[in-house]
């Protein structure tokens, strides 16, 4: 089956040229423990936190009440926390399931709320007791936002600061680490469950909660006012096209327009800033993938959700403390072609692999997708060349532009807009050459009307008046022809 574009495709088997040498990862200097230690194992590390609470400036700003709690409230936690550490060995609590470490945890701090003569209420009491558990047990501060479905990234910069995003608006929280001490062992413990480490001689790194949650973390004396935690939420429940519709990201007709390009096999890109969407909005279009077919999804850590049951995931690893062990991105697409797949999913694009996965799109694996890092479709293709051309790839640049033009089909642009909404502004068709020049074809997009007045972006999703896109051949090889002129009509212009 010939698609007219991709049989009339350069010649895109030109060897590869050699990847300039990579850089020699620099060995680390051996350290022999972690800088901090962790209060779970160390017995003597509270003694760290004995000048805590130390600071009683008054706060910038009022704070949105998530969890109002006062200087005294921390500076008793505090007193119980230490003297609770003093009494108990943490580290046999770690032996017992949940239940009972939280039974052992309640009946000294009830000793201890006695013997201090602290003065609290029951519900005081049940909270300040939450807190040590989630201190001694779990992620501390961060377990209330971790439980919370509806916040999708958290950003902690240093003890006393912690963001939220809500629905698309980042705002702050009450949430407070006792000190930078108590946050570093919270990065630490959630670190070494991948096996990383982070303290000052390699202060970042990228780990994963057992939730799938992405977690970035970079500690002084890189971040200047304290350790900097930054997590992506995993969101158990992915949106579906349908959601998008809903929230006004894409209209009713535009969403079927998806729906035929994804079941028609186009070659898709995803394009968009960070947090605009787009991983969503990949793992939208793969709903459309036949059952049947044999799919490979490569990420730098897995967060799409295919529902087709022959889906191979493969995942990069970073290199290990030594520096050594990567595997990037490109292997896993290279290797990725040895393994017969009929779609390949790439989920971010950022590098050299853009080169095989171009190939791969051009050779057979019809109806590939990915997503990368631009504000318009344009610009997304000339990263896409500017990716082969930084990965060493001697190709002069008109090659590397009909190698694109004879691969993708479809540039679908995400963002995310000032009121915090997110949108598909276009959706556009890579149409052919002109000289030099890429030609492209916008299909839909939206238009901004103005802001209501709550600051809402008003806008409408129109056709721009093509009747027939270039994917009409291949929608209509699929027998959606009929579904297409239908959306194309609902679209509007
Ligand atoms: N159309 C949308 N409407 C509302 N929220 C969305 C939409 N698309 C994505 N989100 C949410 O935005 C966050 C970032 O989305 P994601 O797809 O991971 O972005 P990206 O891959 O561009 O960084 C997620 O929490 C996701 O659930
Ligand atoms: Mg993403």
């Amino acid at each position: 089956m010939a698609f007219g574009k991709r049989s009339g495709s350069p010649d895109t088997s030109a060897p590869a040229a050699p990847r300039p040498a990579a850089p020699v990862a620099q060995p680390r200097p051996q350290v022999s423990k972690p800088k901090v230690p962790d209060a779970v194992q160390v017995k003597g590390a509270p003694k760290l936190q004995a000048t805590a609470p130390k600071k009683s400036e008054p706060k910038p700003e009022p704070v949105r009440k998530v969890n109002q709690q006062s200087e005294q409230y921390y500076a008793t936690k505090t007193t119980v926390f230490n003297a609770l550490i003093d009494t108990i060995d943490l580290s046999q609590l770690a032996q017992l399931d949940a239940e009972s470490a939280r039974e052992e945890i309640r009946d000294i701090v009830v000793e201890i709320i006695s013997i201090k003569n602290v003065l609290m209420s029951i519900s005081e009491q049940e909270q300040l007791l939450d807190d040590i558990c989630n201190d001694v047990l779990g992620y501390g501060p961060l377990e209330p936002l971790l439980a919370r479905d509806d916040i999708a990234d958290i950003m902690v910069n240093g003890a006393d600061t912690t963001y939220i995003e809500v629905n698309g608006k980042i705002e702050r929280t009450n949430i407070r680490f006792r000190d930078n001490a108590q946050l570093m062992n919270i990065c630490q413990r959630i670190v070494s469950q991948v096996g990383r480490r982070v303290d000052e001689s390699s202060p970042i790194c990228d780990a994963r909660l057992l939730d799938g949650s992405r977690v970035n973390v970079i500690a002084p004396p890189l971040a200047i006012d304290g350790p900097t935690l930054t997590i992506r939420k995993f969101k158990k429940d992915k949106l579906q096209l349908q959601d998008l519709v809903n929230f006004g990201s894409i209209s009713e007709a535009g969403a079927e327009v998806l729906r035929i390009i994804g079941h028609s096999r186009c070659n898709v890109l995803i394009s968009g800033g960070t947090g605009s969407g787009k991983t969503t909005l990949l793992n939208c279009l793969t709903a459309f993938i036949e059952p049947g077919e044999r799919v490979i999804t490569c990420e730098d850590s897995a967060e799409l959700q295919l529902q087709q049951p022959h889906v191979v995931r493969l995942e990069t690893r970073p290199p290990n403390i030594e520096g050594s062990g990567e595997i990037t991105m490109r292997e896993l697409v290279k290797n990725c072609l040895r393994m017969r797949p009929e779609r390949i999913i790439v989920g971010e694009v950022r590098g050299p692999e853009a080169f095989d996965l171009l190939q791969a799109m051009n050779t057979g694996h019809d109806g590939s997708m990915g997503t990368l890092h631009a504000n318009s479709p344009r610009e997304a293709l000339s990263r896409v060349e500017s990716m082969i051309t930084m990965g060493g790839f001697s190709l002069p640049a008109k090659t590397i532009r009909e190698m694109i033009v004879g691969s993708i089909d479809i540039v679908v642009q995400a963002s995310r807009l000032r009121d915090g909404s997110r949108r598909i502004m276009c959706i556009t068709e890579v149409m052919g050459m002109e000289g030099d020049t890429i030609v492209l074809q916008d299909v839909l997009k939206f238009e901004m009307d103005g802001e209501d007045e709550n600051g809402k972006i008003i806008g409408t999703h129109r056709g721009t008046g093509v009747g027939r896109p270039r994917f009409w051949e291949r929608a209509s090889y699929y027998n959606l022809e009929r579904e297409l002129a239908a959306a194309l009509d609902a679209l509007g212009s």
